[in-house]
């Protein structure tokens, strides 16, 4: 087998050195392009496998290289690009995804790192035609929030733990969105830096579409994609203001993802505005979380008449007992007959494997997945795919 052949364009001699002796150590074939112009011809005459295209560099530089080679292959073969950047800033490395990159590395790395990259691109199958995406069997396209109807009673602790057991244990494709826009835990909870891609990218982007959504999107290594909260409470305004000035941005952030994913989940915060009563509207279920204390069975209530006053029905909404065997004095009979209506699920408490997951950043549900906290959320997932899949097959038919 002839060996992959791998176009490096980058008009640093320095840097076009390391590489090619990197790469043929690794068995690779190279081909050096100087400048973006020269990358280009390349690209068509010497049909690589993959390539790393610098961003500043004479006569074309790598985003343009990018663009003028993706325009030649219009539906054709695609190759993998991947840019070697010099800025970590999230807005310059959407631009190079943007002009029709697959991936990016951040100048300077180290060999191993750029190796895995070039690796997992290849066997991403970098080379997967649109064709071949469209191929990909229909989603159930589900989207479920998950709202807090007090803070701490375990919201996000649900939603994480939830998508791992429907990805690892249901084998279903699920995306997790942090709408917790200004203080998002998501990074935290699974132990993420600050210099990935986030929800501010996907609404800003006036022409986004499901592979520039699929870049944006962080894929944690329990199997779950995240689109992350903005990394700085700040950029949680742009988020609110595009909502605000053009919602049909968020409509259609979250119909992509429908179309992505068997379920998409969003972890909220309590507060109601217009961002939140947006994803209310087109979500399928609203999986309101509660603890069974006083102000809890206080705050559901009223959230739940909300919703009423919204029109939706009451199915809609579904209530989520968490910490269910707390001894709190109220039992799961008591908070039901002051609700007037059944608790539709319940998680049990189990504060020693919640507190070390939280510490450890690896969620129960992908560290002790048969433990009493993952069995139990487990089978909270189970009973909702059953539901959910029951549902869409009847819509369907
Ligand atoms: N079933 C459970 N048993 C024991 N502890 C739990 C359980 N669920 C959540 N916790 C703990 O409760 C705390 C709050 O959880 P979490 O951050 O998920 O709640 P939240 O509702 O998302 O909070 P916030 O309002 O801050 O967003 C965490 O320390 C978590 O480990
Ligand atoms: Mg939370």
């Amino acid at each position: 087998m002839a060996a992959t052949k791998v176009l490096v364009v980058d008009d640093d001699l320095n840097i076009q050195r390391v590489l090619v002796f990197t790469l043929k150590q690794e068995g690779f074939e190279v081909v050096v392009a100087s400048d973006g112009q020269s990358g280009v011809e390349m690209a068509a005459s010497a049909q690589p496998d993959l390539i790393l295209m610098d961003v500043a560099m004479p006569k074309l530089d790598g985003y343009a290289a990018t663009q003028q080679i993706r325009a030649a292959e219009a539906g054709g073969r695609r190759i993998p690009i991947i840019m070697l950047t010099a800025e970590a800033d999230v807005g310059e490395r959407v631009k190079g995804l943007r002009a029709g990159a697959d991936d990016d590395i951040v100048k300077p790395f180290h060999p191993l790192e750029l190796m895995a990259r070039i690796k997992a691109l290849l066997a991403r199958g970098g080379t997967l035609t649109p064709a071949a995406a469209g191929a990909e069997p229909a989603t159930l396209g589900q989207l479920a929030l998950f709202y807090g109807a007090k803070g701490g009673v375990g919201t996000t602790t649900i939603a994480i733990n939830t998508a791992i057991a429907m990805t690892r244990e249901l084998r279903r494709r699920t995306a997790l969105v942090d709408a917790n826009l200004q203080f998002g835990d998501l990074r935290v909870f699974l132990d993420l830096g600050l210099d990935t891609a986030s929800i501010v990218n996907a609404v800003s982007e006036p022409d986004l579409d499901a592979d520039l959504l699929r870049k944006l999107i962080v894929r944690h290594h329990s199997g779950i994609d995240l689109l992350l909260a903005p990394p700085s409470p700040e950029a949680a305004d742009i988020v609110m203001e595009r909502q605000r000035t053009d919602p049909s941005t968020l409509t259609n952030t979250l119909s992509l993802l429908r179309k992505m994913y068997d379920y998409t989940f969003v972890d909220m915060v309590k507060t109601i505005d217009d961002f939140n009563l947006q994803l209310f509207d087109e979500a399928d279920v609203i999986f309101v979380v509660m603890t069974a204390d006083l102000s809890c069975l206080k705050n559901v209530r009223s959230v739940l008449e909300t919703m009423d006053h919204l029109g939706y029905e009451k199915g809609k909404m579904q209530l989520v007992l968490n910490r269910s065997n707390a001894y709190t004095g109220i039992n799961v009979n008591n908070a039901e007959s002051a609700l007037n209506r059944k608790v539709d699920y319940q998680v049990i408490n189990e504060y020693r494997g919640a507190i070390s997951a939280l510490n450890s950043g690896e969620p129960f549900m992908s560290s002790r997945p048969d433990g009493p906290l993952g069995r139990s959320v487990s089978e909270f997932a189970k009973q909702v795919d059953e539901q959910m899949a029951k549902e869409t097959a009847t819509a369907r038919a």
